[in-house]
C-alpha cells in the first residue's frame, strides 16, 4: 500500500554544521508538509536496533558512533508519493554520487557522514516513525 509520508532524520553532521534551516526550507519548498518535528539524540541501543537490518555491514560500528555523538532532528513528511519523491530530494547515498540540487550533494560530505536519512519503504516509514513519535506528536 502506497501512503503519502515518510520519515526523515537530520543526522549529526547537518545539525553541528548548522544546516537544520536550510534543508528543512527545501524540504517544505519540494512540497512536503511537515506532521512530526523534534530535535532528539539517539543512545547507542536506539541506534543498534534502528540500523538493526545493517548490524553484518563493516559499516555499522561507525554508522553507531555517528548517529550517537550529537544531537538529530526527526521528522515525518507528508506529500503524495513521499517515500519515493524524498529519496529523490536527498539524493544517492554517497554524496559524491548524488545528483546536482539535492540535499546530500548541498549539504553532506562523505558516505559515512550523509547529512540525512529517508524511509526507503512505506513499512519502514511505519517502524520509524513509531521509533521517534508518539501518536499524539503526529499532526
Ligand atoms: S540505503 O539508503 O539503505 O539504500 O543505503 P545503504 O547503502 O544500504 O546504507 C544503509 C545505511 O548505512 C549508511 N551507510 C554507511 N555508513 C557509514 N559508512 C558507509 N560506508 C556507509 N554506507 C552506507 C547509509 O547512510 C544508510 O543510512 P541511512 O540513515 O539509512 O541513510
Amino acid at each position: 500500500m502506497v501512503t503519502n509520508r515518510t520519515f526523515t532524520m537530520l543526522k549529526p553532521d547537518a545539525i553541528e554544521k548548522g544546516h537544520i534551516g536550510a534543508i528543512l526550507e527545501k524540504i517544505n519548498a519540494s512540497g512536503f508538509r511537515i506532521v512530526a518535528l523534534k530535535l532528539t539524540e539517539m543512545t547507542k541501543a536506539d541506534a543498534e536496533t534502528f540500523y538493526a537490518v545493517h548490524n553484518e555491514r563493516p559499516f555499522f560500528g561507525e554508522l553507531v558512533e555517528y548517529m550517537t555523538r550529537g544531537p538529530i532532528v526527526a521528522a515525518v513528511l507528508e506529500k503524495e508519493n513521499a517515500v519515493e519523491d524524498f529519496r529523490a530530494l536527498i539524493g544517492a547515498t554517497n554524496p559524491a554520487d548524488a545528483a546536482d540540487g539535492t540535499i546530500r550533494k548541498l549539504y553532506a560530505a562523505s558516505i559515512g557522514e550523509n547529512a540525512v536519512h529517508g524511509s526507503d519503504s512505506d513499512e519502514n516509514v511505519a517502524i520509524e516513525s513509531a521509533f521517534h513519535f508518539s501518536g499524539r506528536e503526529l499532526f
